[in-house]
């Protein structure tokens, strides 16, 4: 046995990927950053700003600006004239081409966006190079494409756009849900007011810029950045006409209260606990694939992450054995760094979070698995987890923990996983793994989650849509359905 490093690979043979890390001189960053409102830069009315830090490294990268609510009406005000004057008269036809623009505009800066993604978020950068970056890009394309055909879109029912949407996006996929949240609105003929999450601001920021570089109409988009206050305010503000929120389902469910009575329209995308669902004649290597990915890709910070596992338990001492043996591989360190498999979680209250459940799961009596990585000492880490005979009651079965760890349950009968996948307050997403095509339709009838994915985990495409049932939320991004979340007929 080698010596272990961070780039550990060497359980067997000893030996470890030399250090691949991407670089980061091409990248430019200011060090402050200042609202995008009518499609410039400008200072917070009171001067605040806070701080943005790579949680790889705890350093400090940019200020940001702290939007009040003088700057929230600001940014309202901008979108409201720009709706009505410009945006909301323009063709569709017209509107595309702008929305092409954005889209060609972030594929020429996607290393960038990559790179900036990985430091303020601390996700791997083969995962925002390859899935959060194109995929952000590839929503602009698809959407640009439907803004001059929403009368095809939906025959006989002349689409109208709503007006002003307020967007208040979570920290998970920075770019990427700015993305699903601007371009069907824009698609629509809407315009907008953005928050981004107050640890990851800066992708966001770069596409105001990318956004002021395409000659987007002042005021179409406005970015403003803060914390929940600033979010809260723009969820008030008297002349927004509709909410579209991503993040937990304790501010979802404050939202709802805050909107009700008005005639604002809402989505919510919230928090998510999904099944992923192993039965015994499933390909079970590709299945461990699926769970791996499901649950440590982006560190778990995944709404829909399939962090319930249920194996059938014939199979059940195998599969884990393998998910053990799989997790001793996986390279957990430098976000930067192209072999890493999980990078950093995205701040120091998400790591207490995530340990904070770890303690709890084993008070519960759980039992705790964890791969024998060593992680970094500066940044926030969290290793590879499991947790062993769990039960329904446990809180760390019921409760959405939006970290790197796996609970595991077996069950005998499809009946019998059906019922506990389906006992539990979420319903985003679920994964089934069988050789039967008939079970795996038996099972997208009956599990009550937006979305199933069956002999794979985790795939996203603009062109499907993506939302949850009951405490998950309501509304679809993504898709034909995602366009109906921006119209009235
Ligand atoms: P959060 O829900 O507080 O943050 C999401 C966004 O909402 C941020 O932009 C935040 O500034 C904003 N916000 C916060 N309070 C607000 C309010 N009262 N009104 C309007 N906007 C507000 O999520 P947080 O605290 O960062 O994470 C807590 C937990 O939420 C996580 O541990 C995870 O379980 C879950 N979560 C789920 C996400 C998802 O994709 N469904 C994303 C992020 C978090
Ligand atoms: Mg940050």
């Amino acid at each position: 046995m080698g010596k272990k490093t961070t780039n550990s690979l060497d359980f067997t043979s000893g030996w470890a990927y030399a250090p691949a890390p991407e670089d980061t001189k091409h990248i430019q960053l200011k060090k402050q950053y200042d609202l995008f409102i009518d499609g410039k830069f400008v200072k917070p009315t009171k001067g605040k700003y806070f701080e943005t830090v790579n949680p790889a490294n705890e350093e400090v990268i940019a200020s940001v600006a702290e939007a009040d609510e003088n700057d929230v009406n600001k940014a309202v005000k901008a979108a409201r004239n720009a709706y009505q004057k410009v945006w909301g008269k323009m063709p569709g036809a017209e509107r595309g081409k702008y929305i092409y623009r954005i889209a060609r505009l972030m594929q020429e800066r996607a290393r960038e966006l990559a790179v900036i993604e990985s430091m303020d978020g601390g996700k791997p950068i083969r995962e925002s190079r390859d899935i959060d970056i194109p995929l952000a890009a590839n929503h602009f394309f698809y959407y640009a494409g439907w803004a001059d055909k929403l009368n095809y879109a939906f025959p006989n029912r002349k689409p109208k756009a709503l007006g002003v949407a307020g967007q208040i996006i979570p920290w998970n996929f920075p770019l990427l849900m700015a993305a699903w949240k601007i371009a069907p609105a824009l698609a629509c003929g809407n315009t907008v007011v953005l928050k981004p999450a107050e640890t990851t601001p800066l992708t966001a920021l770069k596409l105001a810029e990318i956004i002021q570089e395409s000659g987007l109409p002042e005021g179409v988009v406005n970015i403003i950045t803060g914390a929940g206050k600033t979010g809260a305010t723009l969820v008030n503000h008297p002349d927004i006409n509709k909410i579209a929120f991503t993040g937990s389902t304790d501010v979802g469910k404050i939202i709802q209260k805050a909107i009700a009575g008005t005639s604002k329209k809402s989505t919510l995308e919230l928090g998510g606990k999904a099944a992923n669902i192993v039965f015994d004649d499933a390909p079970i290597d590709q299945a461990v694939e699926g769970i791996i990915n499901g649950i440590f890709f982006n560190q778990g910070h995944v709404c829909c992450a399939g962090s319930r596992l249920f194996i059938q338990e014939n199979v059940a001492d195998m599969v884990i054995q393998k998910l053990k043996d799989r997790m001793e591989t996986l390279i957990v360190g430098n976000p930067l760094d192209k072999n890493t498999d999980i990078g950093a979680i995205n701040s120091k209250a998400q790591l207490n979070t995530i340990n904070n459940y770890l303690k709890i799961g084993k008070d519960e009596g759980a039992e705790l698995y964890q791969s024998s990585c060593s992680i970094p000492k500066k940044g926030y880490f969290c290793r590879p987890t499991l947790f062993l005979n769990t039960s329904q009651s446990h809180r760390i079965v019921q409760e959405e923990i939006f970290g790197p760890v796996l609970t595991i349950q077996t069950f005998r009968t499809v009946e019998e996983v059906i019922e506990k996948a389906n006992n539990i307050p979420y319903g985003l997403s679920a994964g089934v793994w069988t050789d039967k095509g008939s079970k795996i339709f038996n099972l997208t009838t009956k599990l009550r989650a937006g979305v199933v994915w069956a002999n794979t985990y985790n795939k996203f495409d603009p062109t499907s849509p993506f939302g949850g049932y009951k405490e998950s939320g309501f509304g679809r991004e993504g898709g034909l359905h995602g366009l109906s979340a921006y119209l009235e007929f």
